[in-house]
């Protein structure tokens, strides 16, 4: 449904007060996910694993490094969250996956460097950056199903996100999040 709103919102260009209200349905909906997640959570636990996102990062990357041999590195700010909502490690994890796959798959990439950092306004950031040969066409027209899985993820969490090119060449992603989302 939020995915569903955001499309609606995007044909409503102008009409602010449309936008407006449609703002308010999409927060209402996370609202009751959430509601509905903690529910869950009181009913038959979590999995432990969801407040390890991290450390379980850092390992995924070295079994991704030794295994396709690109370097991968992990950058955290002190600032970054300790302990994710589990249903936000889900979402992260995967994005990062994804990110990785593409880097791997399309972007031929040699080196991967991810970060985790909060900035001002306590807007919590993921930037997955690689060193590959760079996205074909402009991001939207190149949409596949794994960036569309990505902006689904991304908007559930309340956020927004951007693939873009780099310099000298790759492609960076990057989620911004308000960080009371993820904790
Ligand atoms: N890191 C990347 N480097 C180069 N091209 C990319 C990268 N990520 C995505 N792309 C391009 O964008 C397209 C869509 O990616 P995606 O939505 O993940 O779909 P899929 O991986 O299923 O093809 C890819 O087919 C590829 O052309
Ligand atoms: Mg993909």
């Amino acid at each position: 449904m939020v995915v569903q709103m955001e499309n609606f919102k995007a044909i409503q260009y102008g009409r602010e007060s449309v936008i407006r209200q449609l703002d308010s349905y999409q927060e209402s909906t996370r609202d009751v996910l959430g509601n509905i997640r903690r529910l869950l959570f009181d009913l038959r636990g979590e999995p432990a694993e969801a407040m390890e996102f991290v450390p379980r990062l850092r390992r995924r990357l070295r079994e991704y490094e030794s295994r396709y041999a690109i370097s991968a590195t992990l950058r955290v700010s002190a600032n970054w969250p300790r302990q994710l909502a589990a249903q936000a490690a889900i979402h992260l994890s995967s994005i990062v996956e994804e990110a990785l796959s593409n880097a791997r798959r399309h972007g031929g990439a040699s080196r991967v460097n991810v970060s985790l950092s909060v900035a001002v306004g306590q807007i919590a950031v993921l930037t997955v950056k690689d060193n590959g040969r760079g996205m074909e066409l402009l991001w939207g027209e190149s949409a596949g199903l794994g960036i569309i899985g990505m902006r689904e993820r991304v908007l559930l969490l309340g956020g927004e996100l951007q693939v873009l090119p780099t310099t000298p060449r790759g492609t960076v992603l990057k989620a911004a999040f308000p960080k009371e989302r993820l904790i």
